[in-house]
């Protein structure tokens, strides 16, 4: 979390850093802050968003043509001004913006006040370029040196940039377990956390790999060394982003766009790997590991949040047409205990921004247990994208809404993707029931587009459900996935308390919670196990509960019990969760707009969860 900007070249540094923090709010929004290099270094920062930095920076001197920026998600410290990026040293000569956490900052802490010097944050990050600073004085070496140095001695992750009031033509900057990205313009650099802020600008980036250090001059050079002192090449590569990609477009929030971009973003994900005529699905990605699939004794899928409940789809998938045995891991369970890994895995680990610290650390685990790691990453480029052996893009686009919508979407569409590839390899399905599953998957964007009609009814129900307290989702099969991913999207952007679970195992328990009080949102689309959702629907009728039902259209059966029925197009059971996400985002989003949440940014979250 956190992102960070940096700029030296001719322009004026402020309005670049601003408009970048901007762009990379998504990774946290607690507090802001500037620094501008011109003949003084100066530091300014303030808690709350970028837009309170902006008001309170307004009418004063903000000229330089070197800065560097930040925008935080809290770790170690309150979200306040003190705390805030970026910090200065011990003699205010350097500064640093971070992003990550540095573990053993406590001892470093400790040995630096032994050695007089004065904090005046509970930050992490302050310990660091104090570090630095003590290191370039008393070991005598240059700033370049220093960092490199005191990065050999920091336990955690980082990608920082560090800026020096004495060598007004330079930028450092390193990274470990954290994104950063270096564009390169005419006479100009950029640096960020992801490529967002620099798209406009150039589309030539270079992408530091753990533990390189880089050292950025006015004189238009790049040179990159790693913390043990090696030189690198700087390996430039083209970017392929669009900026309309990243512009809200005409809708009121990021989410909205994304839930509309979905027809695309699912064609996108599909494009040039089916062709259902033909009867031929290709990854490309993971082409040379297809053998290695056909012959998998198990497959360990391991994500996070709603990039699990995509991998809970996949599971399903896997099973009903690859009949490969698959376990799904929240990675972060999984890097902390001690689980089976066999050297014939295969692991797919599924994440939107590729760069979430507890997929990347079971990931780093699982590969040196021998195990085979492919990747289901949308952002390209991405941590996760380079550490895994193999794997296959989303290509949804930019997401940047926190909560997720299309990459869900596309993660479902991908895996489908790989299910049937391996199935139809293997031959662990029926022909028929192969090419009919393929035109299915063709067939979607249509669909996903028909259902966003239910925009406006869904709006309307969600004026009776504004003010409720708790929720509960239910589903069967393949919906039950999708109920949890359906109860994370309340939960996350709209602050009400909401649970999914598999319908038929609410008798054990959650049946209590049911009173003419609990919405209960039921997915009872025709295919899987339909009429056992009907009796789930009468228990919960029974009990007063009201009922918001998707079904799938044409429906007459659910109507006669639901208080609200949704129809979406009728589509193959293992397809449902892709159609059916479009209400479940659509009945989040009204609800979390009437109650006046701020749904792009929800509180306390992160897009990026880049510390454990
Ligand atoms: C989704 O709406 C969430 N904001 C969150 O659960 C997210 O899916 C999770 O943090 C994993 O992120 P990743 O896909 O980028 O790894």
């Amino acid at each position: 979390m956190c992102g960070i900007v940096g700029y030296i070249g001719s322009k004026e540094a402020y309005p670049i850093l601003i408009k970048g923090l901007k762009r990379l709010e998504y990774r946290g929004y607690d507090s802001a802050g500037v620094a501008l290099l011109n003949e003084d270094l100066k530091v300014f920062k303030s808690h709350g968003k970028v837009s309170d930095l902006e008001r309170m920076l307004q009418g004063v001197d903000l000229s330089g043509t070197l800065g560097i920026a930040h925008t935080r998600w809290a770790t170690h410290g309150e979200p306040n001004d003190v705390n805030a990026h970026p910090h200065y040293s011990e003699t205010k000569n350097l500064a640093i913006i971070h992003n990550g956490i540095i573990e053993n900052y406590g001892s470093l802490k400790e040995e630096l006040i032994n050695r007089n010097h004065h904090f005046s944050s509970e930050t992490d990050t302050e310990v660091l370029i104090h570090l630095i600073e003590d290191i370039q004085h008393n070991e005598g070496v240059d700033l370049l040196e220093a960092v490199r140095i005191s990065l050999n001695q920091v336990v955690g992750a980082y990608a920082i940039v560090v800026i020096d009031k004495n060598q007004p033509d330079m930028l450092i900057a390193a990274k470990k377990g954290s994104p950063l990205v270096i564009g390169i313009g005419e006479g100009e650099f950029f640096i960020a956390s992801d490529a967002t802020p620099i798209v406009e600008y150039t589309k030539n980036v270079v992408y530091l790999d753990d533990e390189e250090v880089a050292t950025i001059n006015r004189a238009g050079e790049l040179k990159i060394k790693t913390i043990r002192n090696k030189e690198k090449h700087p390996y430039i590569q083209k970017l392929e982003m669009q900026l309309s990609a990243i512009e809200k477009g005409g809708f009121p929030h990021f989410m909205l766009k994304e839930i509309y971009e979905q027809p695309r973003s699912i064609k996108d994900s599909m494009r040039g790997r089916l062709n259902a005529a033909k009867g031929i699905v290709t990854l490309g990605g993971i082409i040379d590991y297809e053998q290695k699939f056909i012959n998998a004794r198990r497959i360990i899928i391991v994500a996070c949040g709603t990039s699990w409940h995509a991998g809970l789809v996949g599971e399903y998938m896997i099973e009903d047409f690859a009949r490969i045995p698959v376990e799904v891991e929240y990675a972060s369970e999984f890097r902390y205990r001690n689980p089976v890994i066999y050297e014939d895995d295969i692991v797919i680990a599924i994440s939107q921004s590729g760069e979430t610290a507890d997929t990347l650390a079971a990931i780093e685990m699982a590969k040196s247990r021998g195990a085979t790691i492919i990747g289901i990453c949308n952002v390209v480029g991405s941590s996760i994208a380079r550490a895994t052996h193999a794997g296959s893009y989303t290509h949804a686009g930019p997401e940047i809404g926190v909560a997720s919508t299309k990459a869900f979407t596309a993660q479902v569409t991908v895996l489908g993707l790989l299910a049937l590839s391996i199935a139809n390899k293997k031959g662990s399905i029926p022909k028929n029931r192969y090419y009919q599953l393929l035109a299915e998957m063709e067939s979607l964007p249509a669909k996903v587009e028909k259902a966003l009609k239910v925009n406006q009814q869904i709006l309307e129900i969600s004026k009776t459900f504004k003010f409720a307290q708790n929720f509960l989702y239910l589903g069967r099969g393949y919906n039950f996935p999708l109920a949890l991913e359906g109860a994370l999207k309340l939960k996350e952007i709209s602050y009400i308390h909401a649970e999914g679970y598999p319908a038929a195992e609410m008798k054990h328990g959650p049946i209590a919670l049911i009173d003419a009080n609990m919405p209960v949102v039921i997915i009872a689309t025709r295919k899987g196990s339909y009429d056992k959702v009907i009796s789930n629907i009468q228990e919960v009728k029974a009990r007063k509960g009201s009922i918001v039902a998707i079904v799938t259209e044409g429906d007459t059966v659910v109507s006669q019990m639901a208080d609200y029925v949704i129809e979406i197009p009728d589509t193959d059971e293992a397809f449902v969760p892709i159609v059916a996400s479009i209400p479940l985002q659509l009945l989040s989003y009204h609800i979390a707009v009437m109650r006046g949440c701020h749904v792009d940014q929800p509180r306390n979250l992160a897009k990026s969860v880049t510390v454990e």
